[in-house]
Order: C-alpha cells, then structure tokens, then sequence
C-alpha cells in the first residue's frame, strides 16, 4: 500500500492507512484503523481529489508524486473541509505551489479559517464542470453530508462518483480497496458504524443528495473513507438509501449501565423474555465498556431498544446518558423503546429516562421497571414481560 494503485481509467488512489488514530474524532473506536482515501486523475491537465490527515502526508505526497510520476499537480479538488481529507491541503501546495484549489463558496471560509489559504483558489457552482482534458469533471453540493461545504465530484467518462463522506466506512484497506475483494460482512459493518456516529444525524440530507444525485450514471462509488465500490452499485446505493430512511432490522439492542451488577441482571432478564419472544438477534450493550460507536449502530440497524440505568448522584449513569444524548442527537425514528431504572436511596435514573423517552418520541413499550436496591423475583417478572412485549413490538 506504499504507492499509487490504480483505480480506474487515468485514476489513481493515494489515500492511507490510519493504524494510529485509536479514536476518530477524539470519539469513535477504530480496532481495525481507518483509511482516507485521496485520489489523482491524470488528463491533459492533473487533479488531485481531496487529501489525508495531518499526521499522513510524507506517504501521502510520496504516492502522489508517483501518481503524476513527474508532472505538475494543476488542481486540488476540496470536496470536504473536515480536516481527516484537508489536513495536508498547505504542505500539498508547498510541494505544487501552482495548484489551483476548487471549492464552493462554503469551502472557501472554512479554508482561510482553518489554513489561512484565500489565493489560488477557484470558486465553483453547483453543477459546475472543470475540463481537464479527457475527463470532464462536475461538483455536486451534497450540504450536511457532512458538513455545509460538502460536495462530491462526478467523473462523466468513468462515471465515477467521487462521493466524500457518504458511503464511507471505518477500518484500514487489508490488500484489496474494492468491494468485490473484501467479504461484505466486513465492510458493511464498518459502514453502518460510520453511518451511525457520522452521518445518521444528517439523514435527511443523505436522502436530497440520493435524489439529487440520481439523475447521473454512476458505475463507481469511491467515498473518502472505507471500501471502493465498483461491482454492485445499486446494492450500495440501497443500503445508504434504507439506513437514511430509517429502514430497521428485526432485532433489539438492550444497553445498560450497572455499578455491581443489579441493573445488568435486569437488562439479562429483558434479553431472555426477548429470546423467548422470538427474536434472534439480540444485542447486548454495558454502556461503561462496549465503545458508544458500537451501540449507536446497532441502535441503528434493530428496530427495538430497551436502555435500563442504575441512579448515579440522582441522575442517570453517565455512560447511558451518553449513549442516549448522541441517540437523541442522531434523530431516530421508527423504533420502539423500553426504559427501565433502578436505585439505592434516591430515585433519579428512570424519572430521567422517562424525560428522554418523551423528548425522542419513539414507540412505547412497556412495562416501565423501576428497582430498589435489587431486583425481586417480581422485578424480574416485569423485566422478562418488558422483554417479551419488545420482541412483539419489534416482529411486527
Ligand atoms: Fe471524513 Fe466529515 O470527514
């Protein structure tokens, strides 16, 4: 993976490996890394698509030079601010100091801020074309996917969609950067997960970029992040298409928050009346150690959702409050919700799970369990029926 890769027709991929970053975002797990993808198009002219993280650019320009083996870079193409595909955009013009940088007007704010750079920059329109001699490239706003600036680039004689952050995943190439030379299980999961602590939050806009961007013969899907898509597009497309719509799964995600234990048996009871009601896939969460990324996209793949929270200081345990603030935060809907609490010498967690579940507005499902102390045989009865209600809720 130490130089360019062709890709494509004159394209090459020049993105890396990222197995440093141990959080994207600060927030976000990554136990198989993740890569940024960058890409250079030779024609008459050359371009550049986007760039890598700071901490990446000595392999980064190596496989761009490779790439152009000995031209001149002519253009930067920006097609998102965000600073894992930016980080590089100075030292990049250093190396060429006469490339001309293409964004929107939105780009152009957000790369004086952030690297001082308002000269040799060239503001395009939506829909604008740039010829650079055997590829026609057009921009396409995409706003809030992820960012206000965010746009993709199309390459009409490749058909290539150069799509930014939609359809990005998590986790480093492992040899093959296509689709069709990885198992699907990996990438998808990878994928979803990206969706569900990037982009979810942003669902609405994913689903005007798909209308908007409907119209082009695509045959290629190389995002800025994750896996290359060239083999089944119209699978690709319908993924992104139901998770933005909020399309669930049957199934059922329980998280729980527990000091020694007593909530946790409450949640596994929740999880065997959901087992014997039926339901196969049923996911397990201790908010204190599975990563937030990894409930958020479970949360965003199962149609149902039961939180149960011990009372921490009269409030709700602070790793479920900070799975239910970036939930709440991703707008979901179409799911179904059980809440369950329980405390020692003030009541705090469920009064505080109930205000969540009136805020987020999802299906309700009952019965609310509230334990002192620990839980009762009845107790447990009623997390079993909270269990059992929710594997009806989530068969339908
Ligand atoms: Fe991968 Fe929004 O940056």
């Amino acid at each position: 993976m130490n130089k360019a890769i062709s890709v494509g027709q004159d394209i090459f991929w020049v993105g890396t490996n990222d197995l440093e970053t141990h959080l994207f975002e600060s927030l976000w797990s990554l136990p198989r890394g993740v890569a940024y993808n960058a890409y250079v198009i030779l024609g008459e002219k050359t371009a550049a698509i986007d760039t890598v993280k700071s901490s990446q650019f000595d392999e980064y320009l190596e496989k761009v030079r490779t790439a152009l083996s000995g031209r001149q870079l002519d253009y930067l193409v920006v097609n998102h601010m965000e600073p894992d595909h930016s980080g590089v955009i100075t030292q990049l013009r250093e190396a060429y100091p006469d490339v001309k940088i293409i964004g929107n007007a939105k780009t152009l704010p957000l790369l004086k801020g952030y690297y001082g750079i308002d000269s040799g920059v060239v503001q395009v329109a939506d829909g604008e074309t740039l010829d650079i001699g055997g590829h026609v490239l057009s921009f396409h706003a995409i706003p809030m996917v992820h960012w206000p600036e965010s746009m993709v680039t199309y390459d009409a004689a490749t058909k290539t969609l150069f799509s930014n952050d939609a359809f990005g995943g998590y986790g480093i190439h492992e040899g093959g950067l296509f689709d069709d030379e990885k198992s699907r299980v990996r990438w998808e999961s990878e994928m979803l997960r990206y969706y569900a602590t990037i982009v979810a939050r942003f669902s609405a806009s994913v689903q005007a970029a798909l209308k908007k961007l409907g119209g082009l013969a695509i045959e290629k899907i190389y995002p800025s992040h994750g896996t290359l898509f060239r083999s089944d597009i119209a699978q690709v497309i319908e993924l992104y298409d139901r998770w933005s719509k909020q399309e669930t799964e049957s199934g059922a995600v329980v998280v729980f928050g527990s000091m020694y234990g007593h909530t946790r048996q409450m949640a596994e009871e929740v999880t065997r009346g959901l087992s014997e009601g039926g339901v196969k896939t049923v996911c397990l969460h201790d908010a204190s150690r599975s990563n937030l990324s990894y409930i958020l996209s479970d949360a965003w793949r199962y149609r149902g959702l039961v939180i149960l929270s011990c009372t921490y200081n009269m409030m709700l345990f602070p790793t479920v409050a900070a799975f239910c603030e970036k939930f709440q935060n991703s707008m979901p809907k179409k799911r179904s919700l059980g809440i369950a609490g329980s405390y020692s010498w003030s009541s705090g967690a469920l009064p505080a799970l109930r205000k969540f579940a009136d805020e987020i507005k999802l299906d309700r499902v009952g019965p609310e369990v509230e334990v002192l102390t620990a839980p009762n045989a009845q107790n447990l009865e009623q997390c079993h029926l909270l269990g059992k209600n929710m594997a009806k809720a989530v068969s339908n």
